[in-house]
């Protein structure tokens, strides 16, 4: 075991805790832009939408902090078919029979941490965090349809391909489209 004794505490004193994400926008979109790589156009328009997702009900976030320092972060709510992502995604669920996913779910909206912290446990430990305060008794998210890290840790946690080849407007890349029960797996 990795933290033993500690289950939400991290080497170098990295704590995760509930984020005012509105508070810490800009912090939290530094994050994401050096993990993730945002210019700061892109950043400028997040930021707009990062403050009116904290204004939808149940919508909430954690980061991960060491000495003040914001180094990671995750947000997510309450899946509502209005909202954009939601109606994105949805012909594709429905191709393939997995629209109900959509209903009694939490979307996790963004998982980043600054690629001086990753590989440490930090991203698994906010999504279990998020996931484990939520009600909804499943979760579901998309990540760049390639084999990353993110999809590695999405897949240990107990996420599987609800549809692939997702192509959200203005983004260039197709994503997938992953959903899991939860609480998500331990190992
Ligand atoms: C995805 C991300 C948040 C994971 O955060 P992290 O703190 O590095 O993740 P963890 O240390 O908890 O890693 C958990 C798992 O991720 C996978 N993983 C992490 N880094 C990896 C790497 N460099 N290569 C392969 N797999 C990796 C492994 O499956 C790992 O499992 P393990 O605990 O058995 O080793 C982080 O890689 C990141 O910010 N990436 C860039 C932004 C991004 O893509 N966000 C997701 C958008 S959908």
């Amino acid at each position: 075991m990795r933290f033993p004794g500690h289950g939400h505490r991290h080497p170098e004193d990295v704590v995760i805790a509930p984020l005012n994400l509105a508070a810490h926008v800009d912090e939290a979109l530094a994050v994401q832009a050096i993990a993730f790589g945002l210019g700061a156009d892109e950043v400028a328009v997040r930021r707009q939408i990062v403050l009116r997702h904290m204004t939808y009900p149940g919508a909430n976030a954690f980061g991960a902090t060491t000495q003040g320092r914001l180094v990671g972060f995750v947000y997510g709510m309450p899946n509502n078919r209005a909202h954009w992502w939601s109606t994105v995604v949805e012909p594709y669920l429905r191709t393939g029979g997995h629209d109900a996913w959509l209903d009694d779910s939490f979307v996790i909206t963004e998982l980043h941490v600054h690629p001086h912290f990753q590989n440490r446990g930090l991203g698994r430990s906010l999504i279990t965090t998020i996931t484990d305060a939520t009600a909804e008794p499943r979760s579901i998210l998309s990540a760049i349809d390639t084999d990353s890290p993110a999809r590695g840790l999405y897949r240990s946690l107990g996420y599987e391909d609800l549809a692939r080849q997702v192509l959200f407007p203005s983004a260039p890349k197709p994503y997938a489209v992953m959903g899991a029960p939860l609480p998500l797996r331990r190992r």
